[in-house]
């Protein structure tokens, strides 16, 4: 009796781990699909080359075209502005929270190989606003990250971020990604407004305030995403 019992627990035990593997070797396919749809991404010579009618933005009174600069490519002019830009525009949000502002980092940032820049420029060909954006794992989850989204002050409300976002959505659905993904400081009210509102952003599962809710406090930042539909692929299509 008692050598039945042994055996029926070592049955069981034998099976969970069989399962545990099975799990284990299923998430290590997935993550290596995702992978792989990342660097496919990262190899795109052109991003932009994705959404050619969008390259154009013409309305409000504004006349902007957008181009987009892998970071080893970039030039140093170009770089050089969009910090200045950013100084600008967040360093006073960023003394606010608990990040302090750091220039050095910032410019590290921004000119890591992996670093993508969306430049609008308008006809007399000035820099008007970027996005610094990211193909890249997040946990899990191949995704499009937009570190930044910076304009100068001429040129707001007059819908260009609102594109120049649409376009990221638009290159997350090409490449394949799962979902866009940002951060932004709790107290920067017009960002929250213009990408929950607007946008229809919303806290993302790895946000603090979903991992550890009772201690809002300590944290200045949320993490915002918007899911991508998946792209229906020629073999799904003939399904
Ligand atoms: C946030 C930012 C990118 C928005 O770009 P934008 O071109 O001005 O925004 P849009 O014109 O596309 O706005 C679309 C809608 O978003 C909302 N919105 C945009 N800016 C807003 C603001 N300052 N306050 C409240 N709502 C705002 C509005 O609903 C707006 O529509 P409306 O103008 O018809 O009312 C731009 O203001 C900016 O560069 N800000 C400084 C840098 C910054 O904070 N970046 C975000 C870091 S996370």
């Amino acid at each position: 009796m008692r050598s039945r019992k042994l055996f029926l627990r070592t049955v069981k035990r034998s099976l969970k781990g069989k399962e545990k593997k099975q799990k284990r070797k299923e998430e290590q396919v997935k993550l290596a699909a995702s992978q792989v749809l990342v660097d496919a991404a990262n190899a795109l010579e052109d991003p932009m080359s994705l959404v050619v009618p969008f390259k154009k933005y013409d309305r409000n009174g504004l006349t902007v075209s957008i181009d987009c600069h892998k970071m080893p490519e970039c030039t140093r002019d170009t770089v050089d502005w969009a910090l200045s830009l950013l100084s600008t525009n967040m360093k006073s949000l960023y003394k606010q929270s608990s990040w302090g502002w750091k220039e050095r980092e910032k410019r590290e940032e921004i000119t890591d190989d992996r670093v993508l820049l969306l430049v609008a420029r308008g006809e007399d060909q000035n820099p008007v606003g970027f996005v610094h954006f990211r193909f890249d794992m997040d946990f899990d989850d191949e995704v499009l990250y937009c570190y930044e989204i910076q304009l100068v002050e001429e040129v707001r409300r007059k819908g260009l971020g609102k594109f120049l976002i649409q376009i990221l959505e638009m290159l997350a659905y090409q490449t394949q990604m799962k979902k866009v993904m940002l951060t932004v400081f709790k107290h920067n009210k017009e960002a929250n407004s213009f990408f929950v509102n607007q946008l229809k952003y919303e806290i993302d599962e790895t946000s603090p305030s979903i991992y550890d809710p009772m201690n809002p406090e300590d944290y200045d930042y949320e993490i915002l995403s918007k899911p991508i539909k998946k792209k229906k692929t020629i073999a799904a299509k003939s399904e």
